[in-house]
């Protein structure tokens, strides 16, 4: 994406080879401040502070987390130690322990003095690969939205709903629901897109309506509560949301308040999509009840911008993530083309895995 006509990634080595650069997304859409990681630590607490956020991405910053680890200390007990510490930063996004085994596995095999090489190579390695799935993700999505275009009768721009931010800032670069939604766009399709904001922390009002607008996508911010309206009244022609974890039989973690959309979308006969790179599946299991799911300061209910909302003796939760189940999934746009959330559908389409 192009901040003021400057393609950025969402994250780089910095020019000094040593250190790594992130674009500050607790200060977005107020400012654009790039941020410097140069320790472990900085890693660490940049994806727990989510400074950097969304799926792909924490993956990445993970993995970028333990060049910084092994170029200050190779050996075998810093290695497991940076490992342990970058994994326990958020507990939902599987993208992230993908990574850090990835890491773990090359830099295990070779002798301590050649690790921070082969680190920062197989870093750069999975950021590339972050970028080119989506680009699968989004020719994928835009044959979806081409089909509804065609399929309609009116004028109007191609209604799309999405949650939370699974944008160019969710990942390295393009996004994954975000990905058609522009290829749409740059091909001269007249596309609208629902951000619902997102509480408590408003990715969506924050994060996604800020991509949009720079890149002039038309939008509309609203709150979370109304999509369901939207889709009642015949506003909402697809929804596509990302993903933190997809079990392989094709049930979704995804931002708190994606099931809420799916139960709404299922009740009006909406399309619902999940974009998901396969760096999202987790093999390993099979119910969406498994998955973990991260619950946050409950401040960040009660307050905004420090200002208390709640009363003070009144209790919060802060659950971040909800499951939701296959059966309310309409596809799963992965960079190998649309699976139906099941297990023989993604087996087929992962042979390898
Ligand atoms: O808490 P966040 O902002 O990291 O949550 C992000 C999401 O829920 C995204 O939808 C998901 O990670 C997919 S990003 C391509």
């Amino acid at each position: 994406l192009k901040v003021d006509g400057k393609a950025y990634r969402t994250i780089w080595v910095a020019d000094d080879g040593a250190s790594v650069a992130i674009i500050d997304q607790t200060k977005l859409p107020r400012e654009f401040a790039v941020a410097s990681l140069a320790t472990l630590d900085d890693a660490a607490a940049a994806i727990r502070d989510m400074q950097v956020r969304g799926a792909p991405l924490i993956g990445v910053t993970a993995a970028y987390g333990l060049c910084l680890a092994v170029a200050a200390d190779p050996s075998d007990a810093n290695l497991a130690r940076a490992s342990d510490l970058l994994e326990a930063t958020r507990p939902t996004a599987v993208n992230l322990r993908a990574a850090l085994e990835r890491m773990r596995g090359a830099l295990e095999r070779v002798v301590p003095s050649e690790r921070a090489v082969v680190a920062w190579a197989l870093a750069a390695e999975l950021a590339d690969e972050d970028v080119a799935q989506n680009r699968f993700i989004g020719q994928h999505g835009l044959s979806i939205l081409e089909g509804l275009r065609k399929a309609r009768r009116e004028d109007r721009p191609i209604q799309i709903m999405t949650h939370c931010n699974a944008g160019w800032l969710a990942t390295v670069d393009v996004g994954t629901a975000l990905a058609p939604v522009y290829l749409a766009h740059d091909a001269g399709m007249s596309v609208h897109v629902w951000v619902s904001e997102t509480r408590p922390r408003n990715q969506g009002a924050f994060l996604t309506a800020w991509e949009l607008a720079k890149h002039g996508v038309p939008h509309t911010v609203i709150v979370d509560s109304a999509a369901g309206h939207l889709m009642q009244r015949g506003d909402v022609d697809i929804v596509i949301v990302g993903a933190d974890r997809v079990t392989r039989s094709g049930d979704v973690a995804n931002k708190i308040g994606t099931y809420l959309k799916a139960l709404a979308a299922r009740d009006c006969a909406v399309p619902f999509y999940v974009a998901v790179p396969s760096s999202t599946i987790d093999w390993a299991i099979d119910d969406g009840r498994e998955i973990p799911i991260e619950e946050r300061d409950a401040d960040e209910v009660t307050h905004i911008a420090r200002i208390r909302l709640a009363p003070e003796n009144s209790g919060a939760r802060n659950i971040g993530f909800d499951v939701t189940p296959a059966r309310l999934i309409t596809g799963l746009i992965t960079e190998r083309g649309i699976c139906t959330p099941s297990r023989e559908s993604l087996a087929s389409a992962f042979p390898d895995r």
